[in-house]
């Protein structure tokens, strides 16, 4: 999928992370990526993360996946929506979705989600911590956007939503397939299918929370701390009081917790690993037996691709003469050919070709460890 008119220099400036946007079929040729049928058979298969929002006597209510087939059978007339979760990671042509918005890097990419309504389903009007593309995939929906809500603005007592009392619109479009709208992090937005299948992919990002952050590198720094790696003093100088933490002891203390943080080398390493580890861990695709090399270059000799498993997060970090590549967790410093395939593989697309011993030593530990594999064989 391709842009055919979309000005992302200008779309940085003055909307990214900053205001809503209305973007009208902006593709070279919108065609609806995925059937519904295929989507409520996902929603049934375990291990995929998937909800539906039913409303009945105007109250919102949630379920959670996965559904017996039968689930969708029993739904009415009332508004309905069926959301499924990182829907890239089974179909490639959804996946191919994300492509266009890769201005923004790939570690700030979550996943597409796919809703399906019928007419009037919707799940209310709320607001999300993440930016996200709301991309209008078949018939139509009505989006009324609203402002910039925080943890004040008041909710509704929901037990599963988190619904905004009092929406008040700023903007409100009808969505035609093809259609985007981008709602920046916090903005309150409601969208509502005007008739029934409606279908919307939301292309969602990522952005840790200092909090996350915080406690995930600092564990991290923890485990890696001796027992008598300790506050010292051997320089104890005679105060005053005996009752006061003195400013000098303070210094100390503080000094002792920022330095154990302070290592941007070691945090680089904690990053990259932290950021490529998966959400879920549904698409194995490790081989039933470890391959060895000498097979992986008969497979590529012969004109096999490998391909990256869509559900495995890779990123590379600059680092000297080389670079660390982080793919689902694993960092694996890699040094010239080496260095060269770990930027082809980050810039995503298929790999073919014929590596030397120190790329194929990398591509056969990638095979082995489920994140690329070679098409299957008809
Ligand atoms: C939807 O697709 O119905 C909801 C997406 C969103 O509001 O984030
Ligand atoms: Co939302």
């Amino acid at each position: 999928m391709q842009f055919a008119h979309f000005d992302v220099a200008a779309f940085i400036n003055a909307n990214w992370q900053k205001r809503p946007l209305l973007i009208r079929n902006p593709w070279k040729a919108w065609a609806n990526p995925l059937e519904p049928d295929e989507l409520a058979g996902l929603a049934c298969e375990e291990g995929v993360e998937s909800r539906l929002i039913t409303s009945g006597s105007g109250k919102l209510a949630l379920e959670r996946g996965p559904f017996a087939e039968e689930r969708f059978a029993k739904l009415g007339k009332e508004p309905w929506t069926l959301l499924v979760q990182a829907v890239d990671h089974y179909v490639p042509d959804v996946a191919a979705l994300i492509e266009p918005f890769r201005f923004v890097p790939d570690w700030r990419i979550d996943d597409v989600m796919v809703s399906y309504a019928n007419d009037g389903g919707g799940v209310g009007p709320h607001f999300d911590q993440y930016d996200v593309f709301l991309i209008q995939g078949l018939g139509r929906r009505r989006w009324r956007v609203g402002p910039v809500c925080d943890a004040q603005t008041p909710l509704v007592p929901h037990e599963d939503l988190r619904l905004i009392e009092d929406f008040e619109a700023t903007g409100d479009w009808v969505l035609e397939p093809g259609d985007i709208l981008y709602v920046p992090p916090g903005f309150a937005h409601d969208g509502v299918a005007i008739g029934d299948d409606c279908m919307t992919y939301s292309v969602g990002f990522r952005a840790p929370s200092r909090a996350e952050l915080a406690e995930a590198w600092t564990a991290h720094q923890v485990d890696a701390m001796a027992e008598d790696d300790r506050y010292a003093d051997p320089d104890l100088s005679f105060q005053a009081h005996p009752g006061e933490i003195t400013a000098e002891a303070l210094d100390r203390l503080h000094g002792m917790v920022l330095a154990s943080l302070a290592d941007r080398d070691a945090f680089a390493r904690w990053f990259g690993h932290y950021n490529s580890l998966s959400k879920y861990a549904e698409t194995d695709w490790r081989p039933e037996e470890q391959m060895e090399a000498d097979e992986v270059a008969a497979m590529l000799g012969e004109g096999h691709a490998l391909h990256r498993n869509p559900a495995h997060r890779f990123a590379f970090i600059e680092a000297g003469e080389g670079v660390l590549l982080f793919v689902d967790g694993v960092c694996r410093e890699c040094r010239g050919e080496a260095a060269a395939l770990a930027r082809d593989l980050c810039a995503g697309g298929e790999w073919s070709g014929s590596p030397g011993e120190e790329a194929l030593a990398l591509l056969t530990a990638l095979i082995n460890q489920g994140s690329l594999g070679f098409e299957e064989e008809d």
